[in-house]
């Protein structure tokens, strides 16, 4: 049995050391806003925070998430009080089919927690998501507004 601290609450789950923290969410507990896309830790379809870190879920064995703060999008909102990433991305219209857009929202909650103002180049650094619809553009105003919020 491991047990999980997810969005603020404690869950015990029964599965294997070894199974990627994205399918413990999707199967065992039923946490379905992170999505697999690639499962090697190329697309960021999956992301999640750990201790308030992006992190790309299907890579990680769920025994390192252990004991740790996990945050996935159904957490990221102050109660009914979204996110300033959700209300950017809102304003901004940016999903398209919406597929990769919670791993690519969380993402960026982490990049403006480090980095409040971050330039262009920091974002082609550290938001690496791939978009199979091409937000790219949407993405790049919708983080620049959420900065600026
Ligand atoms: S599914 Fe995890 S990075 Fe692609
Ligand atoms: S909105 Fe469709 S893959 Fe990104």
């Amino acid at each position: 049995m491991i047990s999980l601290r997810v969005n603020g609450k404690w869950r015990d789950v029964d599965a294997s050391d070894d199974k990627p923290l994205l399918w413990v969410l999707r199967e065992d507990l039923d946490i379905t806003g992170p999505k697999f896309g690639c499962g090697v830790a190329a697309c960021g379809a999956c992301t999640v925070h750990i201790d308030g870190e992006a992190v790309r879920s299907c890579s990680l064995p769920v025994s390192a998430a252990e004991g740790k703060q996990i945050v996935t999008i159904e957490g990221l909102a102050a109660g009914s009080t979204l996110h300033k990433v959700q209300k950017a991305w809102i304003d901004h219209d940016v999903p398209q089919c919406g597929y990769c857009q919670a791993g690519m929202i969380m993402a960026v909650a982490a990049l403006l927690k480090d980095k409040p103002k971050p330039t262009d180049a920091d974002i082609n650094d550290t938001i690496t998501n791939i978009c199979r619809c091409g937000t790219f553009q949407q993405v790049r105003a919708a983080i620049h507004a959420a900065a600026n919020a």
